[in-house]
């Protein structure tokens, strides 16, 4: 058994559903499950309800973060056909814009050229343009940001056929960036009998095909990040009749990605880069001092189906045996995390956009 220290883990892709969905989760059980998978900065989606696509919503989620949150955290600015331009000392507040081309959980949605043209043209940052862009709609948001020399970030990319074109855009120089969610990398569409509809997400699960080329990307650093996608939805609403889309993660990607060390599948230099150092770049923000995980490789122990920090409390990948484990999670010099308990009080928790 070894104990290593890790850098914290940065997720730039969670979804807290503060305000509107918090009886799926909050900041406050949101944060603490972060600190149990080892991450110290999430950044928050915004397809709440309401969305967050204005400075009254967007002190809302904030002010319900300050007083809950265990972690760093930011959150988005969701684009709609009527919110461009977003007022610049707005646009610095917040983590990125989040730009939903294709359909998923929620109202948000952008469907024409111009407005996605008057948000290119406006964003200013500091954080990056977000898509949700699938298939057809990948060469054409590379092309949004070749035309208006704007860095984008494609969320949880899963097509063999996407990572060609965002492969092409980077060999060309183009600002573009991209983030692979741990389902996608574990999962195909083969287990969706096994999973039902605990195996239903935006994007959908690809084929096997897909998955090794996913593999190769990540390994070749065609991928920049890995971002969990967390997506918390009840027991009772995956099994009601019509079952939201979408998977926890928060928990469950460091054993997963410390299991693909053991099984040599990725270095732990690709680790730190994807899971660290790259979306701190990518999204500008600084490392928390005095900050590191403590992880014992060679741990062996299965996920298990309940237990979890996470308001849900379910896991796609449960029953999955992995050799790691995360033992402590050190937040600015305190544990936050230690062995199954979070320490970390609720408020206690920063803004990225405030340090
Ligand atoms: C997400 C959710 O539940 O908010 N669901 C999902 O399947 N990924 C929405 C999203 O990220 O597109
Ligand atoms: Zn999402």
């Amino acid at each position: 058994m070894t104990m290593l220290r890790l850098p914290t883990m940065v997720d730039v892709h969670v979804h807290m559903r503060v305000p509107g969905g918090e009886h799926k989760e909050d900041f406050d059980s949101g944060t603490a499950a972060a600190l149990a998978g080892g991450v110290t900065q999430l950044l928050a989606m915004p397809n709440t309800s309401p969305p967050i696509v204005d400075a009254a919503i967007f002190d809302v989620a904030a002010t319900q973060a300050a007083a809950q949150a265990r972690c760093d955290y930011g959150i988005y600015l969701g684009a709609t056909d009527e919110n461009a331009p977003l007022n610049p000392a707005l646009q610095r507040r917040a983590a990125g814009l989040k730009i939903y081309v294709n359909d998923t959980f929620g109202t948000l949605r952008v469907e024409s050229l111009a407005t996605m043209q008057n948000h290119f043209r406006a964003w200013r940052g500091p954080g990056p343009i977000v898509v949700h862009a699938e298939g057809l709609f990948v060469p054409a948001c590379i092309a949004l940001a070749a035309q208006y020399d704007q860095h984008v970030h494609f969320a949880h990319i899963s097509r063999g056929s996407e990572i060609v074109a965002i492969r092409s855009a980077k060999e060309r120089g183009l600002p573009v960036s991209c983030e692979v969610a741990p389902h996608h990398l574990w999962l195909d569409e083969r287990d969706l009998p096994r999973l039902g509809p605990y195996g239903d997400m935006r994007p959908r699960l690809a084929t096997e095909g897909d998955r090794k080329v996913l593999w190769e990307a990540v390994r070749s650093g065609v991928v920049d990040c890995i971002a969990t996608d967390h997506a918390p939805h009840l027991r009772e609403e995956k099994e009601s009749n019509s079952p939201p889309p979408g998977v926890p993660g928060l928990e469950t990607t460091l054993p997963l990605l410390l299991n693909a060390v053991q099984a040599t599948r990725l270095t732990i230099e690709q680790v730190v880069a994807l899971t660290a150092t790259n979306p701190r770049r990518l999204f500008h923000l600084t490392e928390p001092a005095e900050s590191y995980l403590e992880v014992e490789i060679g741990a062996l122990w299965t996920l298990p189906e309940r237990g979890w920090q996470t308001r849900p409390d379910w896991s796609p990948f449960a029953g999955e045996r992995v050799a790691a484990r995360l033992r402590r999670t050190v937040l600015r010099g305190q544990i936050a995390y230690e062995d199954g308990v979070v320490h970390a009080a609720p408020g206690s928790g920063r803004d990225v956009r405030e340090y």
